[in-house]
């Protein structure tokens, strides 16, 4: 969840490392800090923003090495005791950590007894302590030391130490939460996500599981944790650092929610050829025959990208025609698996590190299922694991609502099936030709929207203090209503329920009252009819209706007290161009709000524990 940043070289460590620091903050950021070796372990760390922590640096502080800390605290509360980094008794050694040491009680209690006094309520803690103390046992080989340390710990870890008896060297560790190693010349850098060493160099290793570290300024030294050691291969960076800049826009999610077109044109270029009525998606050419014969395929994800899996789930289920099931990957890993040979399981990440997508993910995997992915972040974790996949290649997304990235997998998901109906000669050539051709012209359609965002000022405004909202729609409008309520209760902590628009009847129509917003999603052509009956039934309670339709749907229109019209597309096509709109009333009710928008309270923008 936290970030991680390590610096050796020849610049200033500080100066790399807050950098850095602040490019990950949106992994979490309840506390921040720094340990930099400047002939002696010097400690910096605050609760709060890496502004705060910068603010406590020195300016004339030399050190050329050093490791950082975004926390998103999951042991003991955000303060400044127990903020990253964590020191051995003895103050030599310090180390960030970002995971979960799940046996770190009865750890405590044994280093306890052997002396070592705790300072904070953190699981971290105890992993400093514990190196500390079986150094003092192999004080010839410190890098063992933590390899033994390391197979001593339940849970997940990606972690980087420094040493003062060992100032020229960091050493990093990883289990179960991303770290790469960026190679600069002279330098290297160490981080948990590829934006903080884009401005130093294009060259990264990536960790994996079980692996460990020796970091010097003009090499590394990659092992197991039982020694053995390993070759890595060098990758190649494609990030651009304007990619990981605001742009002039004041709020990430503003900017991301604005680069939609583009970023749905660079999922579809090479992949979509409307000349010929023909999809080409490299990633999962050759198991293509194998999803056509699968009976049945499983989804799993987590918040946003569980909701494009139920975009998926209609996709596949009415294109080609295949059962699916969309599961929360965290249920899924601790129900009775059915999951084994001859199953399809399609997970989707826009950071490709959500622990619980990756836990689904090796589960079905060591089950015999093959597994695909749909993810963002190329070379990371779930990308790297899964069997084959699509990128979504939607660009960095930094806000923690995510925008683009939905709107992407979605593209994704939608390419996937439309792909599969052809392989399996399910959909007719005319429906294909017609669906590949709309689907070409997303992005213009995407445009239209952004261009007249401003129509939503007015209902934005009048519902900002709103306590509560309710959020309707029916088939592909559905898991857009789910996506809006999701965005709304996230950036702007209003609650709000998504819900298929007939099931209101079965509960939630006992909350409304002239006091509820209701936004209702008419964008699907086909469910119109009953759409405007539910419609009625809020009216008749006094219920606020707020639509989005497709233009020249006068009957829901006359019927709301406010609607905002999309241009019109096939149905399957509909939550590409509906959810902006509900995109930009979040963010304009978050923004009315005074809420931090791109860093909303108790989030964080990767999931890397359970
Ligand atoms: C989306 O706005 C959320 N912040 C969150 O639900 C997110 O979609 C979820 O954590 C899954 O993340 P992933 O796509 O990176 O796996
Ligand atoms: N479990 C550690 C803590 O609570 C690390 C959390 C994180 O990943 O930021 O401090």
């Amino acid at each position: 969840m936290c970030g991680i940043v390590g610096y050796i070289g020849e610049k200033r460590a500080s100066d790399v490392i807050i950098k850095g620091l602040k490019r990950l903050e949106y992994r979490g950021y309840d506390s921040a800090g720094v340990a930099l070796f400047n002939g002696e372990l010097e400690i910096k760390k605050c609760k709060g923003k890496v502004v705060k922590l910068e603010s406590l640096l020195t300016k004339d502080d030399q050190a050329r090495v050093g490791i950082g800390h975004t926390r998103w605290a999951t042991h003991g509360e955000p303060n400044d005791i127990n903020s990253h980094p964590h020191t051995s008794s003895n103050g030599k050694l310090a180390l960030v950590h970002n995971g979960i040491i799940e046996n770190y009680n009865s750890l405590k209690k044994i280093l306890e007894s052997k002396g070592h006094t705790f300072y904070s309520q953190t699981d971290t803690e105890v992993l400093a302590k514990l190196i500390e103390d079986v150094y003092s046992k192999n004080s010839d080989d410190f890098k063992k030391s933590v390899q033994i340390a390391l197979s001593q710990i339940e849970g997940t870890y990606g972690v980087a130490i420094i040493h003062s008896d060992f100032p020229d060297q960091i050493i990093v560790a990883r289990k179960g939460s991303p770290l790469l190693i960026g190679v600069g010349d002279n330098e290297m850098l160490i981080a948990s996500d590829a934006s903080a060493v884009a401005e130093y160099t294009d060259q990264v290793v990536y960790l994996d599981d079980g692996e460990i570290a020796v970091i010097k300024k003009d090499d590394y030294q990659v092992h197991t944790l039982d020694d053995n050691s390993l070759i890595k291969e060098v990758h190649e960076l494609a990030l651009s650092i304007e990619e990981i800049e605001k742009g002039g826009y004041e709020f990430f999610m503003h900017k991301e929610i604005f680069e939609q077109p583009k970023a749905i044109s660079d999922c579809l270029r090479g992949r979509l050829d409307p000349e010929n009525g023909t999809i080409t998606l490299g990633g999962i050419k050759d198991v293509l025959e194998k999803m056509a014969d699968a009976k049945r395929l499983i989804i799993a994800a987590c918040g946003t990208s569980w909701h494009s899996g139920i975009v998926g789930e209609y996709l596949f289920e009415s294109l080609a025609k295949v059962s699916v099931e969309v599961e929360y990957a965290s249920e899924l890993r601790y129900k009775e698996s059915l999951i084994g040979e001859g199953d399809v399981m399609i997970v989707i990440s826009q950071s490709g590190e959500t622990a619980d997508t990756l836990a689904a993910l090796r589960q079905a995997k060591e089950n015999g299922a093959l597994v695909l992915g749909v993810v963002n972040v190329v070379g990371s974790t779930i990308a790297r694991e899964t069997d084959a996949g699509v990128y979504i290649h939607a660009g960095p997304e930094i806000g923690v609502a995510s925008t683009k990235a939905f709107t992407g997998q979605v593209t994704v998901l939608t390419l996937m099936a439309i792909k599969l109906a052809q392989v399996k000669g399910t959909i007719s050539k005319e429906k294909a030709d017609r669906l590949i051709k709309e689907l070409n012209r997303i992005p213009s359609k995407m445009e239209k929207i952004l261009e007249k965002s401003s129509e939503l000022d007015a209902v934005s405004n009048l519902f900002s203090y709103a306590p509560n909202f309710l959020y309707l729609g029916r088939s592909f409008g559905f898991p857009v209503a789910l996506e809006g309520a999701l965005k709304l209760k996230e950036i702007s902590y209003i609650h709000a329920e998504g819900y298929p628009a007939a099931e209101m009847k079965h509960g939630p129509i006992a909350l409304i009252d002239e006091m509820m917003p209701v936004v209702v999603i008419a964008g699907t052509n086909h469910t119109n009819d009953k759409m405007v009956s539910n419609i009625e039934e809020v009216r008749a309670r006094k219920g606020r209706i707020i639509s989005i339709i497709t233009e020249g749907n006068e009957e829901v229109e006359n019927l709301s007290e406010f609607s905002f019209s999309v241009p019109d597309t096939e149905d399957e096509f509909s939550p590409l161009l509906t959810v902006i709109p509900l995109q930009i009333l979040s963010y304009n009710i978050a923004v009315n709000r005074g809420c931090d928008v791109d860093q909303p309270r108790n989030l964080a923008k990767s999931v890397t524990v359970e």
